[in-house]
């Protein structure tokens, strides 16, 4: 490999050692400036481990170092050596003061990981490891310590200094500075860190926690978004009181600050007391802001908070552990929003995130568990399968300990694990301990990657009324692990009979109990047989109720069976499965006929069952909306073996069309009867502009422009506005479409998040002139390859958001990914390797286009300075 680079190195956790040194305490001191911040360090350290002479810590090759000091005197050149990230200190003492000052440059960092610029204001972020781009520091989560921060800037420029814990000091410097200090009394690993100052503007609230401490509660933004924090903290005040309601668990200092910044790589970070937000998950007002995002936002916040038990109070050893937090806060937040509105919604939705995202992870060149055993750059593996398969894992274990065992294994995790840096184990552990439970098997769902399938059989015997289900499981290969061992997973089942009622039933062989949902069968073996007796006719199974383990099924249900669980499951989530997954095989017989030139059948089934949806739309206007939304053209695509770009494009169209056709009473009284004089956003009021929404898309289908053109005009909130933009940007009204777009640029020309679903909108078009648009966007003068946000929303959104235009077979999609990464990467690594990975899955396309995916992929890797970031993505993609 012609790499100019020396080979980047894979880390594995099976080296993991205890840290050498201890950090007792540390003081930052920051001399922010224009060009050029200097940081000076001092920390007490103190040996842990005798056969360890050197303290070696982490630190950016490019950082300066300026000066080094152990016990006021300076180090002498033949003490120090630096390679790489690492500088190591010779003979360490068993303990002593290390002084260390550096200067750094945060305004010339667009990698966005340690101290830097946004929106003229300074920002860190430290997770996973850019705190050694601050000083130089054993810069891993085991090892913690007290922080005390003082900051000194210029006083007019920037008025807010913060950092972690409480102001112990603040004053003037003279010469137009001023200083704040700033002290932690928690102990935390440096990942933790945060600091920020600037010029911003602050909405104040309290909360009273149940011990009846007042905590004060501030939003940092930039002045004029200050009206659009209201929603974030009233959502931060109801996950305080979730999170001591559900979990007992209270907060602990007497402030929490949010800080909302433009320029972010990810969602938002849980640093201690002081929580840095991307604007997107923080600002929401109707005008800019949809129902998803409002939802979106409540849940980042929740999250976040929540962290501060499940993160902060109790953290990870290692990096390996990192769903030790994030699947377990993530589990958390989607409790939380559960409780907020419509808990079967809210599992649906969160069911399709993992089935668009991790599902193709889970079967792809980067497979990884839950717990990964190696990587070569920690920031490739804040993914959706450590973080949403992940939170499945928790989640199958409060399935399997219930609501209170779960409760009783958290209350013991916390009371073993407060003010450690602890392994999933430990967790584990903790709710065996508190439970008597047994999870040995369950382990294995931290160390296996692969999806598991389940191929179910059952038998029904008229003489003596048994009903027998025959369910085995296999999982998948993936990179490194060819051997799989069976696991152990709920599954919830019911039995419905030909009224639709849940029929009575004993459980005579087989594993399992009685639930409240039905019943809550054991897998654990490869091959499972459970035998129901007692039961007057053939049930129909409703298999896999609520999605309790994250698995793949195939049975042997027939589409009347189907139809019948669509019209008639008490379970919300089984309902809507049942009616996805015959618009699934009805799409994927639709493609097989647009190959074949035969004529596109949809079936009158399903059509009636559909009628029968909306006739009863009204009770719960949003799962009807979920229920007539048609699969995505990639979760289609995944059902294949081979990926058959245009045919499932047309053959969406096509169901629509028909559905569209077929109900279109239905669908202009629906649109009518959802449609609200006045806005607002009660569940109620967010439910039926959901239906409202979905209607609009199929009267769309029926030719009709008119509509979205008086829609989006008559629009007064986000919602409504990009609902019809949606449809205008597919529709054949170039004028309409047009002019709408022109006027939603003039209208929020000053707002970033608005002007990013303007970008966004473009990218996922379906008309075939749209990589040219992307093309002409990528030059627009609102565009930015520095802003994650921006890039996310304009190539993102094209790469994979619209597989019919990326995957051109052109390869010219490919291409202009491939060039922008290139181009990003030497801005920013992190977000680079996450806009390449739509390219990575070529075994799933034809030999034309995989072969040009792989052309681009083999471009990448022969860059000069590639990133290990992308250096990782890519080369895995490619053995
Ligand atoms: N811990 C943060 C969260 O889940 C994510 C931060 C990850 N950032 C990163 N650069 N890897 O809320
Ligand atoms: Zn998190």
């Amino acid at each position: 490999m012609p790499l100019d680079h020396a080979q980047p190195q894979t880390i594995f956790l099976k080296d993991y050692e205890a840290p050498a040194f201890a950090v007792e305490s540390i003081a930052l001191c920051f001399d922010l400036r224009e060009k050029g911040t200097r940081v000076l360090s001092t920390m007490t350290v103190v040996r842990q481990s005798e056969n360890m002479p050197n303290l070696v810590l982490d630190g950016d090759p490019q950082m300066d170092l300026l000066s080094i000091k152990l016990d006021g005197t300076p180090l002498p050149a033949g003490r120090i050596s630096r390679a790489g990230e690492q500088l190591t200190i010779k003979d360490m003492p068993a303990s002593g003061v290390l002084e260390i000052e550096v200067e750094i440059e945060p305004q010339n960092n667009a990698r966005l990981e340690g101290l830097y610029k946004s929106g003229g204001n300074f920002c860190t972020q430290c997770e996973a490891q850019g705190f050694r781009n601050i000083t130089f520091f054993p810069d891993r989560p085991d090892v913690m310590t007290r922080f005390t921060v003082r900051i000194e800037a210029d006083k007019a420029a920037y008025p807010v200094l913060l950092s972690n814990g409480n102001r112990i000091e603040q004053g003037d410097l003279g010469a137009g500075r001023h200083f704040a200090v700033w002290e932690d009394p928690f102990k935390k690993p440096a990942y933790l860190f945060a600091l920020v100052a600037g010029d911003l503007g602050v909405l104040s609230d309290q909360f009273t926690t149940r011990s009846g401490r007042t905590v004060a509660l501030h939003i940092y933004a930039k002045a004029r978004d200050l009206p659009k924090c209201q929603h974030a903290m009233d959502s931060l005040k109801r996950a305080m009181r979730w999170d001591e309601e559900v979990y007992g668990l209270e907060y602990d200092l007497d402030i929490y600050n949010i800080v909302a910044v433009s320029d972010f790589n990810m969602g938002a970070m849980e640093n201690k007391s002081l929580n840095i937000f991307n604007t997107k998950y923080v600002l929401a007002d109707p005008q800019i802001a949809t129902d998803t995002d409002f939802d979106n936002v409540e849940g980042v916040i929740a999250h976040e908070y929540f962290h501060n038990w499940t993160g902060n109070r109790v953290t990870c050893r290692d990096w390996f552990q990192l769903s030790l937090k994030e699947g377990l806060t993530v589990f958390r937040d989607q409790e939380y929003s559960a409780d907020q509105a419509s808990r079967s919604i809210k599992r649906i939705h969160d069911v399709k995130t993992l089935r668009a995202f991790q599902f193709p992870e889970d079967a792809g060149p980067l497979a990884h568990p839950i717990r990964p055993d190696s990587y070569i750059e920690i920031n490739n593996f804040y993914t959706v399968t450590v973080y949403n398969k992940g939170a499945e894992v928790i989640r199958m274990m409060h399935r399997l300990l219930g609501v209170e065992g779960f409760r009783r294994g958290m209350d013991l995790y916390f009371q073993r694990h407060d003010g450690q840096a602890v392994t999933c184990d430990d967790f584990v552990a903790a709710m065996e301990d508190a439970n008597g439970a047994d999870l040995g098997q369950f382990r294995l769902w931290y160390a296996q990657a692969g999806t598991p399938e389940l191929t179910i059989e059952d038998h029904w015997e008229e003489s003596t009324g048994r009903y027998e289900l025959h369910i085995k499981q296999s999982v998948p290969q993936t990179p490194g692990q060819t051997e799989k061992a069976p696991m152990h997973m709920p599954f919830l089942l019911g039995l419905i009979g030909p009224n639709g009622q849940e029929m009575d039933a004993e459980l005579v062989a087989g594993e399992g109990t009685r639930h409240d949902a039905g019943w809550l069968l054991h897998i654990r073996q490869s091959d499972n047989r459970y035998q129901f007796s007692g039961l007057g006719s053939r049930p129909i199974p409703s298999l896999l109720r609520g999605f309790s383990a994250p698995v793949t099924i195939k049975a042997s249900l027939n589409r009347a069976d189907k139809l019948f669980l669509t019209a008639h499951d008490s379970d919300p989530f089984a309902r809507w499965e049942a009616c996805q997954d015959v618009m699934i095989e009805t799409l994927l017989d639709l493609v097989k006929a647009v190959d074949a030139g035969q004529p596109l059948d949809v079936g009158q089934d399903l059509i009636d069952a559909c009628e029968k949806i909306l006739e009863d739309a009204q009770s719960d206007p949003a799962f009807a909306a979920e229920l007539m939304t048609l699969p995505g053209e990639a979760y289609i695509g995944q059902m294949m073996d081979v990926v058959a770009v245009d045919a499932i494009h047309h053959a969406r169209i096509h169901l629509r069309h028909v559905l569209a056709h077929a109900l279109e009473s239905h669908w202009r009284r629906l649109y009518r009867e959802m449609t609200d004089t006045v806005f607002g956003l009660s569940p109620e009021q967010k439910s039926r502009r959901a239906l409202k929404n979905v209607a609009l898309i199929y009267l769309a289908a029926l030719g009709d422009n008119e509509t979205a053109r008086t829609h989006y005009a008559q629009s007064n909130n986000m919602t409504d506005r990009l609902a019809a933009l949606q449809v205008l940007v597919n529709g054949s009204d170039d004028a309409a479409r047009d002019a709408a777009f022109a006027d939603f640029y003039d209208r929020f020309e000053m707002e970033d998040l608005a002007i990013d679903k303007w970008f966004a909108l473009q990218a996922l078009s379906d008309k075939p002139d749209t990589l040219k648009t992307v093309r002409t966007l990528r030059n627009h003068s609102a565009f930015s390859l520095r802003n994650p946000n921006r890039l996310r929303a304009l190539v993102g959104s094209f790469a994979s958001g619209n597989q019919l235009r990326f995957h051109a077979v052109s390869g010219e999609g490919y291409a202009f990914l491939s060039d922008i990464v290139k181009h990003v990467d030497q801005l920013n690594p992190q977000t680079a390797a996450r806009l390449v990975l739509p390219l990575i899955r070529h075994e799933r396309y034809d030999p034309v286009r995989a072969g040009l995916m792989r052309k681009q992929l083999q471009a990448l890797l022969n860059v000069d300075g590639l990133s290990k970031d992308v250096y990782e993505i890519v080369s895995k993609s490619l053995m």
